[in-house]
């Protein structure tokens, strides 16, 4: 059966002790045993949280494509695996928006870091313009098609899909439950379609967008949504652990 998951993502937010202090105070609670932990946490904060990190999974929030090179400044994925890094966060709106990154770059990083044994949280969504036009679902289908429907059904284990829904990130503008109930059930309808039906059913697909603990019960409990990728509320060890515990 697929996973329960809250993920976390600091994006370009904290240091090496706010970090050991966060994971120390989850880890002194009594986590749900059904519910996956995982943090995107800055490259340089990575190496000295595995060790303490406990019962949460310590994710990058990007990689290079390429194995090793003259790539001045960027992080390959076997120095993540070298220091345990379990995940890679990949195709985040803001590295699509930022750092102009396309799906096929994406699948080119998301080769990358499977090759390296490590798992990958995809993010897609829609622009605020595109939804106003209510053709998001057309939108969506068109990056997925563009990246994970060109894995293997085998790589496809090593997937987490993250719908975020651009408009609402970072925003306090949320999609939703029916919302994000509706696009998680198109993109599993995109899996069955592709991969057959044991892809589809074994595949977590996480919201993403303004979660909080006001609004993680209602989205969660959505057939078709697996937990949440949660930016802002993830900074506060107390909201992160009521987002935990809302399955
Ligand atoms: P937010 O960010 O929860 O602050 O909206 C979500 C994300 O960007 O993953």
């Amino acid at each position: 059966m697929r996973k329960n998951i809250a993920a976390g993502n600091w994006k370009m937010n904290t240091d090496l002790s706010f970090g050991q202090d966060f994971v120390k105070k989850i880890n002194d609670f009594e986590l749900p045993s059904d519910v996956t932990v995982i943090i995107g946490v800055p490259f340089l904060s990575i190496a000295g949280l595995v060790p303490v990190s406990g019962k949460i999974s310590i994710a990058a929030q990007n990689c290079h494509q390429e194995e090793s090179g003259a790539y001045t400044g960027e992080i390959s994925a076997s120095m993540l695996k070298s220091v345990d890094c379990k995940y890679v966060i990949l195709g985040h709106s803001e590295r699509r928006q930022y750092f102009s990154e396309t799906d096929e770059l994406i699948l080119a990083k998301m080769h990358k870091v499977m090759e390296h044994g490590m798992k990958v949280i995809y993010c897609c969504g829609e622009p605020l313009h595109v939804r106003e036009k209510e053709e998001q679902a057309v939108f969506v289908e068109n990056q997925l098609k563009d990246s994970i429907c060109k894995l293997t059904k085998e790589q496809m284990e090593n997937v987490i899909i993250a719908y975020e829904p651009i408009w609402a990130i970072g925003t306090g503008k949320t999609a939703s439950p029916d919302q994000a109930q509706s696009m998680h059930k198109h993109i599993r309808g995109i899996l069955l379609n592709t991969f057959g039906e044991n892809t589809a059913a074994e595949t977590s697909i996480l919201y993403g967008g303004s979660v909080k603990p006001a609004n993680a019960k209602e989205i969660f409990s959505k057939a078709d949504v697996d937990g949440g990728l949660v930016g802002g509320a993830s900074l506060k060890p107390d909201s992160f652990l009521d987002i935990i515990q809302s399955f």
